[in-house]
């Protein structure tokens, strides 16, 4: 196993080498917080021996940055004892232990011992969980939010069975990606997947590609044809924008989810459907129900099931999961070494209210591997919108100056920072107090103090 050992000391560094060598293990020593970020991106490294105190960074800000990359890296904190609180503080955050200096050889053994098991069993979960993610097709969701996890759960349940699903969500939000996840999850997934783009076809050519037709049907129609509910016999037809299908054709879906039949146009010949219909929109088909736009019928026919997607910005604790993954996913891609957000960077990006969504996230994530050259993607990589700082809050010029005490105007300026830090991170304290760089302990005193309340969890 490789251990990482990240303390300036050389004396100490002699020390913890000849332990992790008679362990039976390999030690990597670096002496600076740099270094060790830098060793961390290129190497496998199972154990990390960290000392709060170090000549480049606060070791607290290093552990931070390595729990961002490697959210299941195993981190042991290595500090004086004068300084056991920063230790706890870190254990907090996150780290597996803490050896307090002068440490005694036995203790350092045990710890190593602890904490490559724990490496061992997390590994060992996680590649159960990605089999079993896998086998169930879950494998491209990614996420662990509140929400998600509903969303995971509702496809789990409703995926397996006959009905008809309609998934909702904005622009970007992975509708696509949901019903594929449903196919995969149903007893039809060696079955086909189909995908109906009825976009801005006219209601003729949606038709014949729908439902096929007969040589001569139309002008143009030279030679057979299957349409897509032929294609998809025995697996699942995937109408992406329902909600733009023009009216005749609304009718002729109907009968084929009552009926389960329909016709070749300009054919005789009577077809059976067996296909299950997944449909999406990002419109408010109850509105154009109300505008007739919509037939009623279909509506109540598609709307079986509904799976929500919620927004981005609905799910703050989502976001570095998810650019972990698109962060892998194109370092690959573009034959780079693996990239890492800074934890500036990173902050930005939770910040940052996605209106195009994960489809936004991706492009952006994207765009800084492709033009990123070291390791590390800063914020300089990351688009104007994004880096702006947020020009919502009033500068403390604007802010009341007569007929307000010193002491009320501070007040109204930190309440207005503590509320922007929640809203920035769903309303999750413990990322708030992160982003504000002040203890959990300390924000949660002050929002009693300037009676600021957090409603509701967002997810
Ligand atoms: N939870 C997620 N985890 C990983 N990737 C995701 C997730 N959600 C969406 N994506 C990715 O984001 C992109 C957009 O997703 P998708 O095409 O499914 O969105 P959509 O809701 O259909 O968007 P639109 O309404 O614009 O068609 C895809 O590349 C998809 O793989
Ligand atoms: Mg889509």
């Amino acid at each position: 196993m490789n251990i990482l050992v990240v303390d300036d000391e050389e004396v100490l560094q002699d020390v913890l080498t000849a332990l992790i060598r008679q362990e039976g293990h390999h030690p990597i020593c670096c002496a600076s917080g740099q270094e060790a970020l830098t060793v961390l991106a290129q190497e496998e490294i199972d154990l990390v021996l960290l000392d709060l105190m170090l000549p480049d960074m606060n070791g607290k800000e290093v552990m931070r940055r390595i729990r961002l990359s490697e959210p299941d890296q195993v981190v042991v904190i290595i500090t004086a004892y004068s300084s056991i609180e920063g230790a706890i503080e870190a254990m907090r955050e996150g780290a597996f232990h803490y050896l307090p200096k002068p440490f005694k050889n036995e203790e350092v053994r045990l710890t190593i011992r602890q904490g490559l098991e724990r490496r061992r069993l997390t590994a060992e979960n996680r590649d159960l969980k990605e089999q079993l993610r896998e086998r169930q097709g879950f494998d491209r969701i990614i996420g662990k939010s509140r929400s998600i996890r509903q969303v995971f759960d509702l496809i789990r349940r409703a995926a397996p069975s006959k009905s008809n699903i309609l998934i909702r969500g904005e622009s970007g939000t992975g509708k696509e990606l949901v019903a594929k996840s449903i196919h995969g999850n149903s007893k039809r997934t060696d079955g086909p997947f189909v995908t109906v783009n009825s976009g801005s076809m006219p209601s003729e050519l949606l038709e014949s590609t729908l439902f096929g037709h007969v040589k001569g049907a139309f002008t143009g129609a030279v030679s057979h044809k299957k349409g897509l509910f032929e294609v998809a016999d025995g697996g699942t037809i995937f109408f992406d924008e329902i909600g733009n299908i023009p009216p005749d054709t609304q009718s002729k879906l109907l009968r084929v989810i009552q009926e389960k039949e329909f016709m070749r146009l300009g054919g005789l010949e009577t077809l059976r459907a067996d296909v299950r219909l997944v449909a999406a929109t990002n419109a408010d088909l109850e509105a154009r129900v109300a505008d007739g736009e919509f037939r009623e019928d279909l509506y109540y026919r598609l709307n079986v099931i509904t799976i929500q997607l919620p927004p981005l910005s609905r799910r703050v604790e989502d976001i570095p999961l998810i650019s972990q993954h698109f962060l892998r996913t194109y370092s690959t891609e573009n034959e780079k070494q693996p990239r890492r957000l800074t934890s500036e960077a990173m902050d930005l990006l939770m910040a940052y209210h996605w209106p195009g969504n994960v489809r936004e996230l991706e492009n952006v994530v994207e765009r800084a591997v492709v033009l990123s050259t070291g390791a590390e993607i800063g914020v300089d990589l990351l688009p104007g919108n994004i880096r702006r700082p947020d020009t919502t809050l009033p500068p403390p010029e604007t802010l009341p100056t007569r007929g307000v005490s010193f002491k009320e105007a501070v007040s109204a300026y930190e309440r207005q920072l503590i509320v922007k830090a929640l809203q920035a991170c769903g309303g999750v304290q413990k990322r708030a107090a992160e982003r504000l760089k002040v203890k959990p302990t300390t924000l949660h005193e002050m929002m009693k103090r300037l009676r600021v309340t957090v409603e509701s969890r967002a997810s």
